[in-house]
């Protein structure tokens, strides 16, 4: 079971649209995928029509061990696809949490218990995937997201300083993998709202890939109106605008997630190697 943090401290950069419509992409290609929603304005939740009221099941109950992590997964109408949504009292959650006892693992604990049952009653993991959506900072609610992860997307948008926010956020998971989480790698970086004919874009892409041959996908996320007027519908793109080319993108985004399991050194096969053998 791959588990990856779709991160950036900063808001806007396409997170949110890359988890949605990267965990459509998936289920749509067979895979079990359940998407977590860790940002306390609850766009991936709203994205996908579930509003949630305060006090139902959601990412802030899971957090405060009130339910557990299979009862909180919600089926969407696409097959293959659960959420774990949030709600309003998740933006207490940092506060809250702060004084708890372990409470960068919280959320580790939940999805290791969920794993492990699932192994122990079926023989398989419960999902291929879970992706989290992660809030624009590196607060507790990244945190557990990245001490229940193995792997980091960083989405980003190739405008100036994007190298020097990279370097950055390199540094924090470098600091997490050392203190808490051995296992995470970033093993993937996302260009999102890319527009090839501007000459900067283009420029910060080529540095992108220079500095970070490995983990930088192929494929960038195009700016496409559809990807933005979806959330507004209540659907990821594939129900809103299946022929467009946000669709196409990220479509081809998930082949080349799915690829990383067949190449050998990248971090998604050590990780997923991790998975199997991983002893709780
Ligand atoms: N590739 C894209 N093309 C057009 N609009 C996009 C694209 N990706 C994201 N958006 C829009 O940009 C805004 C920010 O994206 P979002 O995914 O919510 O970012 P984040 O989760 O990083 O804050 C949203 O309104 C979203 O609909
Ligand atoms: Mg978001």
């Amino acid at each position: 079971m791959r588990r990856i943090a779709i991160l950036n401290q900063k808001g806007g950069v396409g997170k949110t649209t890359t988890t949605v419509n990267l965990g459509a992409a998936l289920a749509r290609a067979g895979r079990r995928v359940a998407l977590v929603d860790l940002d306390p304005q609850g766009n991936l939740s709203t994205h996908l029509g579930l509003e949630i009221e305060s006090g139902e099941p959601s990412s802030y109950t899971v957090l405060s061990g009130e339910t557990d992590f299979a009862q909180t997964l919600r089926p969407t109408t696409t097959a293959g696809l659960h959420v774990i949504p949030t709600s309003i009292d998740l933006s207490g959650a940092e506060l809250e949490l702060a004084t708890l006892d372990q409470r960068e693992t919280i959320l580790r604990r939940s999805i290791d218990a969920w794993e492990r049952g699932a192994i122990e009653r079926t023989g398989a993991p419960p999902a291929e995937y879970v992706l989290f959506d992660c809030p624009p900072s590196l607060g507790l609610l990244s945190l557990n997201a990245l001490v229940a992860a193995r792997e980091v997307f960083v989405a980003l948008q190739t405008e100036f300083l994007a190298l020097q926010g990279m370097t950055r956020l390199l540094e924090v998971v470098e600091l997490i993998r050392a203190q808490l989480n051995p296992s995470l790698q970033v093993t993937g970086i996302l260009p999102c709202l890319y527009d090839s004919r501007l000459r900067l874009a283009r420029e910060i892409l080529g540095e992108l890939r220079q500095y970070f041959p490995e983990q930088c996908f192929r494929r960038t996320i195009g700016t496409n109106v559809k990807l933005a007027e979806a959330p507004s519908y209540a659907q990821h793109v594939f129900d809103y605008a299946p022929d467009s080319s946000g669709a196409r993108d990220y479509r081809e985004l998930a082949e080349e997630v799915i690829g990383q399991e067949r190449r050998s050194p990248t971090g998604a096969n050590s990780a997923a190697r991790a998975a199997q053998t991983a002893q709780p």
